[in-house]
């Protein structure tokens, strides 16, 4: 089942700028060039869309949360964003290279995607993505499972909200779908969070709708309180507050086939 998240984008601009501003690494792996047709599937706010669509690429941004979309078209006008769902999405054959960026862990029926991202590329198009993998924010959500357990909310602890693969996994998942993998990377990100008073507190309240849905905001607020007390010893120093970010990076591409170019 689909789990449903709100988005405060607002919140997501100010103080999570991190999540777009490390992709741009990942941007020098895209190489968008002049002309292509670019999906930018999971654009959140549209901040990467943007360098896409000012580096000459037609570029549309999907996402699933439509108070992200109507953030991203208030931003950006010029550029087409639409409210898709990576699990529905399908266009033949019509764009030269998929990106995502912090995107596909959200997505929790990954044969799926990959399936709409393999219809949607042309014969030879690229994905280029980087996503939480094996292992990301580990312990943040360790701790947090068990304060809701503790709370009383065994229901929410046991909510898949996340996907996190191995290189192994998902490359396997993308040769079953016919890509060809030319890069799968896994590497540790150690993240510091912006809010150096609350940076856990207010990373729960930001991206843990889903494990906190249903639960009264004081009882929320208490259990994201006593989740940062707990972290303190390993995630904070220097006045800092840390996240065990782990990341995959993938390239890979659609093979051409013999009559794709007859
Ligand atoms: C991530 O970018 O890895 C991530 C962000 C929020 C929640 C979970 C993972």
């Amino acid at each position: 089942m689909a789990i449903s998240i709100s988005w405060d984008s607002n919140l997501y601009q100010q103080s999570h700028a991190f999540v777009y501003q490390y992709g741009e690494g990942l941007l020098e792996l895209l190489l968008p060039q002049s002309g292509e047709k670019i999906l930018d599937l999971g654009c959140g706010t549209g901040e990467l869309t943007e360098s896409i669509y000012q580096q000459g690429a037609d570029v549309l941004g999907i996402d699933s949360a439509a108070e992200m979309i109507a953030k991203a078209k208030q931003l950006y006008p010029a550029i087409p964003f639409e409210v898709q769902d990576g699990h529905h999405f399908s266009y033949s054959n019509a764009f030269d290279a998929i990106f995502s960026n912090a995107a596909l862990h959200w997505m929790t029926q990954p044969e799926k995607v990959i399936q709409n991202i393999y219809q949607s590329l042309k014969p030879g198009g690229r994905l280029v993505a980087e996503f939480g993998g094996k292992g990301n924010i580990q312990s943040i959500q360790k701790v947090l499972k068990e304060q809701l357990l503790q709370a009383g909310y065994p229901e929410n602890a046991a909510t898949q909200v996340w996907y996190f693969p191995s290189t192994g996994e998902y490359a396997s998942l993308l040769e079953a779908a016919g890509f060809t993998v030319r890069l799968a990377q896994w590497y540790e990100r150690e993240t510091v969070l912006q809010d150096t008073k609350e940076g856990i507190v207010q990373w729960i309240q930001m991206f843990c709708g889903a494990y906190l849905s249903n639960i009264p905001a004081a009882r929320q607020q208490e259990i994201a309180t006593a989740t940062q007390a707990t972290l303190k010893a390993t995630h904070y120093r220097d006045h800092q507050w840390y996240a065990d970010y782990r990341r995959l990076r993938i390239m890979a591409t659609k093979p051409v086939m013999k009559e794709d170019s007859a």
